[in-house]
């Protein structure tokens, strides 16, 4: 039996130049093992046997003298002739099997997956771990043959989870691009709770760093710490939330919710929509937000530490918005503070799908909302399973959209995929946080014929998600300013001057304002305005 081993810090050395630069291997393996490194695997695929077997014993006495295990990548030979923990190996190099052979049992053998194929064939051979990547795209490893992202690392994962017992025990590590920025991303969207990643290798966010012993630091205490953003508890399929769905209580949070958001007058920042800006820029204040409309990326450090929400609206989308767009996500994640997707039009065009995509990898959106066929895209795009099997099941006689069954299946394996609260909006609006699943009905027909009443539906969205972050329930802060825009919605269209969609206009700025005021105030009539079922999967 090869020994126990703690995958949570898993250093992969790198000697080119690009990533060690002029320091000496060995002192960056022994401060990254004082940072807190659990594991070290030497890697270096150009240098000859000799020069490496010189190198590995240097970092074998250094692994030793601290009681962490050294690995070699692919040398074999090297690993015999120090006789250190083990090896990795990958797809090109030598088989698991004959690995095996000349090692042992004794010895610790590591092997890449980037399909559930291959884990399975490494399970089988007898891996004693898997290196599942490559996660992101990173300029250390050219040769990428497949990156996978993080959903495509939870599918391995899951896969595991539903196989042999072997494959259920096999510790996993994941790898690429990993660093200080998204690795509890990667930590918190690919959780599956039958089988959690044993750790995280990480190669030039240590190596290459200014201060190695630092980041190994601040990558352990990252790795041990929930993003700041997550849900608590995370929902899961087994939390007592799919079990008490309870639409009363639900309904009978919204008061404060609304509350909360006229009191702390969160920022709406967004990113967006020349189309609808002065129109949702009033929708924001009437519902007691602070809107501030700011394009550049580099603004959102200093925006999102005040604690206010971003919306990001893809609606009119030039060659820089992409750029813009990741700076202010990753700015708001590291924040902790929430960030709305808008993808407005995202099936719409090539470039388009491709920029949903850029950006589904790039950060973690707290909400994702838009209409039916765009959270069909985004769900795509995201790889849920079975998205066409629910649309041969749940086309609307008639129509051609999906029944409220499936669209509640849709938002609410989307939401499970991406770990938070997606929002399709229609007639009636369907809202998941993957576990509960909620069909909210009210409104009026002139909020579809407007501009800009999607949009502005993400600012205040954004609103309620920054206003009411210290509850931890995102889909009850969404359902709350989902609830209000109608009950405003419904008000105004009832209303005697009101004629039309033009007339509906003002008459809805000042209902967001006055409905909110009686809400607050414990008015109930509001209560007759709104339904909210909740949609349990058939
Ligand atoms: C972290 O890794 C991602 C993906 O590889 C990369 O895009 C990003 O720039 C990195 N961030 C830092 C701070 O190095
Ligand atoms: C964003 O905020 C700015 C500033 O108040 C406003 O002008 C703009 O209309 C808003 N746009 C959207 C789409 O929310
Ligand atoms: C969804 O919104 C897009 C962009 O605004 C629009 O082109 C499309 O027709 C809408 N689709 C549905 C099903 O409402």
């Amino acid at each position: 039996m090869a020994p126990v081993v703690d995958y949570s810090l898993y250093l992969v050395t790198d000697s080119t130049a690009a990533i060690l630069g002029q320091r000496d291997l060995g002192y960056v393996v022994s401060e990254a093992i004082l940072g807190g490194v659990t594991l070290v695997q030497y890697r270096d695929k150009t240098i000859d046997s000799g020069a490496a077997i010189e190198v590995a014993k240097k970092l074998l006495s250094i692994c030793n003298e601290h009681g962490v295990p050294l690995l070699i990548n692919d040398r074999i030979d090297v690993a015999l002739a120090i006789d250190c923990a083990g090896v990795h190996i990958g797809q090109d190099d030598m088989d698991v099997v004959t690995a095996r052979k000349l090692l042992g049992p004794n010895k610790i053998i590591g092997v890449t997956a980037s399909s559930v194929e291959e884990a399975d064939k490494a399970v089988r051979g007898g891996a004693d771990y898997l290196g599942i990547g490559t996660i992101f795209a990173t300029p250390t490893k050219a040769n990428t043959k497949s990156i996978l992202g993080v959903h495509g690392l939870r599918d391995i994962l899951a896969h595991l989870s539903e196989q042999s017992e072997t494959h259920h025990h096999i510790p996993t590590v994941c790898i690429g691009g990993i660093n200080a920025s998204n690795l509890q991303r990667v930590l918190y969207q690919s959780f599956t709770p039958s089988k959690p990643l044993d750790g995280l290798a990480i190669v030039s966010a240590i190596v290459a760093a200014p201060d190695v012993r630092e980041s190994s630091r601040q990558l352990r205490r990252l790795i041990r710490t929930p993003p700041p953003w997550a849900l608590l508890p995370i929902p899961t399929e087994h939390s007592e939330w799919s079990k008490t769905a309870s639409t009363q209580a639900l309904l009978d949070s919204i008061p404060l919710a609304i509350r909360t958001v006229t009191e702390k007058k969160p920022i709406s920042h967004n990113m967006t929509n020349f189309v609808v800006q002065n129109f949702a820029a009033n929708v924001a204040l009437s519902t007691g937000a602070s809107p501030i409309m700011s394009t550049n990326g580099h603004e959102a450090p200093d925006l999102a530490a005040l604690a206010g929400g971003l919306v990001i609206n893809m609606g009119t989308a030039t060659p820089t918005s992409l750029e813009n767009w990741i700076l202010a996500v990753t700015a708001y994640n590291a924040a902790g503070a929430p960030v709305i997707l808008d993808p407005v039009g995202c099936g719409a065009t090539a470039p388009r799908r491709a920029t949903l995509r850029d950006l589904l990898a790039a950060g973690y959106y707290d909400v994702i909302k838009g209409n039916e066929s765009e959270i069909l895209t985004v769900a795509r795009v995201s790889g849920v399973a079975g998205i066409e099997a629910i649309q041969q099941h749940g086309v609307d006689s008639g129509a051609s959209g999906l029944d409220l069954d499936g669209k509640a299946e849709v938002v609410r394996r989307l939401a499970g995929r991406e770990r938070n609260v997606v929002v399709m909006t229609g007639v009636v609006d369907v809202v998941s946080d993957g576990v509960r699943t909620y069909a909210v009905s009210g409104g009026h027909e002139y909020l579809g014929m407007i501009t800009g009443s999607g949009c502005s539906l993400g600012t205040v969205l954004a609103a309620f998600l920054a206003g009411n972050r210290g509850t931890g329930d995102k889909l009850a802060a969404a359902v709350a300013g989902i609830a209000l825009f109608g009950v405003a919605a419904k008000r105004a269209g009832g209303r005697e001057e009101v004629r039309g969609p033009g007339t509906f206009v003002p008459a809805f700025l000042d209902e967001l304002f006055l409905a909110r005021k009686d809400i607050v105030a414990g008015d109930e009539v509001w209560k007759k305005m709104v339904d909210i079922q909740a949609k349990v999967p058939s």
